[in-house]
């Protein structure tokens, strides 16, 4: 079968290889989309943080159709379709192999692509504003990023919860088209964002901060944040972060919080129940699944150069 692998110089290439082998408890996915994550770019160049996996590879979620099952596997009949999250990846190919209880049934009501897109940045987004920041009604919230992945969710379920939501970016395109999922107000990061805030806020600051950017960035968060607010750190696209003195924390009551989404698949019935309660949204049509490029699987490298260069918008989506 035809697999993306990447090259020791860093490359991404079509290469030929066996297919997988199927364990009992495991089912064989004709992959028909490939949802693409930032964690695809940092495992491809080695630098995935998440010691627990080793030898991760890329390509975690995927739609397709049931083409063989394990002795124990029984869920599904071959020839459904289904989507499916598997942390370990391998799903940038024509075939991937997965446990049994990584695959959920695709709704009729989504097309492979969006079954594939969905999964990963709608998780992520749903802990981060409810398990995590507990957002409410009435507050205001400030999304890094807003016009990625992950952002389009976060910004679409802040505004589902009554929040004020601002949302920053680096492109106007961009951020017109975040406002339609019902951003208050939109941010350009070459703007003085800080001040910008501030002034948004009558000088009292934002309850919570959503940041998967990090970097240079970071520290600022806690300058345009409101008294008990909270930042939520869930990844460092733009690199590294300065040190930070814990101790600054104290006099406004803020709160620094770090999510991962291994925090929750380590708890299976909260994970499904997520699950149900999004696709509920999407099939009402409350929620929508943004893709703004739909690229071939041999493309996967320029998938990552637009995800990199930040001239990607919501969620990259591969075919085979
Ligand atoms: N903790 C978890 O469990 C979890 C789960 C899923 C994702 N994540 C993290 O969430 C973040 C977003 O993931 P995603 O897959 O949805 O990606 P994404 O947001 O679609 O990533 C691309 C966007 O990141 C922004 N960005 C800011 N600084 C950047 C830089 N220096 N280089 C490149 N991009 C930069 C750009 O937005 P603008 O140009 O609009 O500013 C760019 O378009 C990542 O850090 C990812 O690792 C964490």
């Amino acid at each position: 079968m035809k697999k993306i692998l990447p090259t020791d110089d860093g490359k991404l290439i079509l290469a030929d290889t066996p297919c997988p082998e199927l364990r009992d408890d495991e089912i064989e996915i004709k992959v028909m989309a490939i949802g693409v994550n930032y964690a695809d770019v940092k495992i491809r160049f080695g630098y995935f943080s998440d010691k627990t996996r080793k030898n991760p590879e890329m390509g975690c979620e995927v739609s397709g159709v049931v083409m063989r099952k394990g002795r124990d596997a029984h869920r599904f009949a071959v020839g459904e379709k289904v989507f499916a999250v598997w942390h370990w990846g391998g799903g940038y190919a024509e075939f991937m192999v997965v446990p049994e209880y990584a695959a959920f049934r695709l709704p009729v009501y989504l097309s492979f692509e969006q079954g594939a897109a969905f999964p990963v940045i709608a998780q992520t987004a749903y802990h981060l504003v409810h398990t995590v920041a507990h957002v409410e009604r009435g507050e205001t919230v400030l999304i890094h990023a807003a016009a990625g992945g992950v952002g389009t969710m976060l910004v679409q379920l802040c505004a589902m919860q009554g929040a004020t939501v601002i949302a920053l970016s680096s492109s106007e395109r961009k951020l017109e088209r975040v406002k339609k999922l019902g951003a208050t107000f939109t941010l350009n990061y070459s703007e003085p964002i800080v001040e910008r805030v501030l002034s948004l806020t009558k000088g009292e600051g934002v309850q919570a901060i959503f940041d998967g950017n990090g970097g240079a960035f970071f520290p600022h968060n806690f300058e345009m944040l409101g008294l008990r607010g909270r930042v939520v750190l869930f990844g460092n696209t733009a690199g590294e972060i300065p040190h930070l003195n814990p101790y600054q924390l104290v006099y406004s009551s803020h709160q620094l919080i770090g999510f991962s989404m291994r925090a929750i698949t380590a708890n299976p019935e909260l994970y499904i129940a997520t699950y149900r309660w999004i696709l509920d949204r999407l099939e009402s049509g409350e929620l929508k699944i943004e893709i703004g490029h739909c690229l071939r699987l041999e493309d996967a490298e320029e998938a990552h150069r637009l995800l990199t260069s930040r001239e990607s918008y919501g969620k990259i989506v591969l075919r085979p």
